[in-house]
């Protein structure tokens, strides 16, 4: 297993990905679940901030989310909610619903459940998230916490709205990853940070491709990666990367 947290902007999600399949393992994206509950929140028309009333939705919250890295399903009470929950009325809610304690017992123990069962299943998976390696699977044999400069990160949540159609620009993706950093990292329950283990990896200035490598190849020393020298991380360079 491999446990892959960071703030956002750092290219966790497409990294974790790429990743899984190349591991030939499952992927779970925790943030999606938390977006969910999130979504589900105010469809009823509830305050996100409002912490009783969350945590009651959270508990009636029928959803489900699939673990393939090609196609991962999110469907809320049986409908297709993969593009809804990355909206802007969700991303600005979401880390007043993540901060609600009783939110995240249920999810953190639905992401234990769904990694032992895909573990059983498939042997490996790749979790991203804000707490795996320090709440949800401190256990992990390979955790990494990935950054990047609050600019770069900017530039991507900008880029990755323009592509899905949603209105955007550098300046408001800026205020709103710095305002969920410092929200996601303050609150009181399991804030983001980093595990004293984990392997920090500074996305900045590279590639999605040249992640993937660095990744392998300590996927490849802790035994996570067949085919390649575990001693060196030899063979697990861009041409293995590309198959
Ligand atoms: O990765 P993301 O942007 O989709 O995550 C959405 C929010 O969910 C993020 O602002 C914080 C919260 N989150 C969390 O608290 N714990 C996790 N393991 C994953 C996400």
């Amino acid at each position: 297993m491999v446990a892959l947290d960071g703030p956002s902007g750092t290219g966790k999600t497409t990294v974790a990905r790429k990743l899984a399949a190349r591991l030939g393992a499952g992927y779970l994206d925790t943030g999606a679940m938390y977006r969910i509950v999130t979504l589900a929140v105010l469809r009823a028309g509830e305050d996100p901030a409002d912490s009783a009333a969350v945590g009651h939705r959270a508990h009636g919250t029928e959803f489900t989310i699939g673990t393939s890295p090609d196609q991962p399903e999110l469907r809320l009470a049986g409908e297709d909610v993969a593009a809804d929950i990355r909206g802007p009325e969700v991303t600005r809610a979401v880390s007043a619903v993540s901060a609600v304690p009783q939110v995240r017992e249920l999810l953190v123990s639905r992401q234990r459940r769904i990694i032992a069962d895909v573990l059983a299943e498939t042997g490996g998976i790749v979790v991203e998230g804000r707490d795996i390696g320090t709440v949800v699977a401190p256990e992990s044999p390979l955790k990494v916490y990935l950054t990047a400069s609050a600019d770069v990160r900017a530039a991507r949540r900008s880029g990755q709205d323009s592509a899905a159609g949603r209105p955007s620009s550098v300046e408001a993706a800026r205020e709103s990853v710095e305002r969920r950093d410092h929200l996601d990292s303050t609150r009181a329950a399991s804030p983001l940070r980093a595990a004293e283990d984990a392997v920090p990896v500074d996305t900045s200035e590279l590639s999605i491709d040249q992640v993937i490598v660095a990744l392998s190849e300590l996927a490849c020393r802790r035994g996570l990666l067949e085919g390649c020298d575990a001693e060196t991380g030899a063979g697990s360079g861009p041409a293995e990367v590309a198959r």
